[in-house]
């Protein structure tokens, strides 16, 4: 599988894990460790977590898993997140909703994700989201004294529209050190970040874009949601002439973005992860590109 290098210590597998959902999966510590295995044998090495998932039990599920072969850890990259806080019964200070990118969070946040996730550094530590009381010099300080103690190897953020992350990156260049990945949602239900230019500033920075619920969370499959079925028409069409299940064809879109998209796969079901992996075959052309396209905007081009 191709690999997307993210800085001098860390690179990603094109396609990507997450575990956001990994706590509706009924997996035990053993199936999930076996899980594990089947996902980096097809290549796939790099998992996406946050410190929310699951109402901050995800990490803990994934880190007894992960204890289980210890070795597995240096054959990943652990991708997690923090910046939100959820009302939470093991934490007094989780105590309403809201964002918090404060150093003492940021730092807080990276400890216990350490502790859940049963390891001693962080591939890559991203800003969940962003937010309006953001001081981008305070999260600069936070992310220069985690590098510096070896805890994250490389920072980023998620959901950052381009002026949200000029600001942030503007501060941490001061620092010699920038913003190395924006995950943010695309999908052929979803294009608002390639229609306001967020994929094309992040091409134009080199900061490498993860892709989000790349099947729209599974709703791109509702047959009750018109503009889905839209979508979903021209994406069969395809995937019969490919001799393809429908989701490859939707990976497959999300790859032909020159920005070097990294689809997300959040299924918990290998057969998933496989017609994902498939997609890295498939070349669609620019004609079917578009065709799918026109179809979520629901009119054609100009
Ligand atoms: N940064 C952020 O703000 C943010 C937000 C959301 C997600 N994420 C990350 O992105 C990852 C992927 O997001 P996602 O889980 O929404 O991905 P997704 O691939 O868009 O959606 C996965 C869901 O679709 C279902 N699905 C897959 N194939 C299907 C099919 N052929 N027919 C019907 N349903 C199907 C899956 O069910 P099965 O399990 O049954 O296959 C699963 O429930 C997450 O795990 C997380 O790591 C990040």
């Amino acid at each position: 599988m191709e690999r997307i290098q993210i800085n001098k210590h860390v690179s990603y597998s094109r396609i990507v894990h997450g575990f956001w959902r990994l706590n509706e999966w009924g997996y035990n510590n053993k199936q999930l460790n076996d899980y594990m295995h089947e996902i980096v044998d097809r290549g796939i090495t790099t998992m996406d977590h946050a410190d929310i998932y699951g109402k901050y039990t995800c990490e803990s599920l994934f880190g007894e898993a992960l204890a289980l072969t210890p070795n597995l850890r240096e054959k990943i990259e652990i991708v997690t997140k923090c910046g939100i806080i959820l009302p939470s019964d093991h934490n007094p200070k989780f105590d309403g909703h809201r964002y918090d990118l404060s150093y003492q969070h940021i730092i807080e946040s990276v400890d216990r994700s350490l502790l859940n996730l049963k390891t001693d550094y962080i591939d890559t530590l991203l800003l969940h989201r962003p937010s309006p009381l953001m001081d981008p010099d305070e999260v600069t300080r936070a992310v220069m004294h985690l590098v510096d103690e070896g805890k994250i190897k490389a920072f980023g953020v998620s959901n950052f529209k381009c002026n949200q992350y000029e600001l942030l990156n503007e501060s941490l260049k001061r620092e010699k050190s920038h913003i190395s990945v924006n995950q943010v949602e695309v999908s052929p239900y979803q294009l608002e970040n390639i229609e306001d230019c967020t994929l094309n500033r992040m091409q134009q920075h080199d900061v490498k874009v993860m892709a989000w619920s790349p099947l729209a969370g599974g709703e791109i499959f509702n047959e009750n949601n018109p503009k889905s079925t839209r979508i979903l028409e021209v994406i069969e069409q395809l995937a019969s002439k490919y001799n393809v299940p429908a989701s490859t064809i939707i990976y497959s879109w999300l790859l032909k973005l020159p920005a070097n998209v990294m689809p997300i796969v959040g299924s918990s079901k290998i057969e998933r992860v496989d017609e994902a992996v498939n997609a890295t075959k498939l070349q669609l052309t620019d004609q079917e590109w578009f065709d799918i396209y026109v179809a979520s905007r629901g009119k054609d081009i100009l």
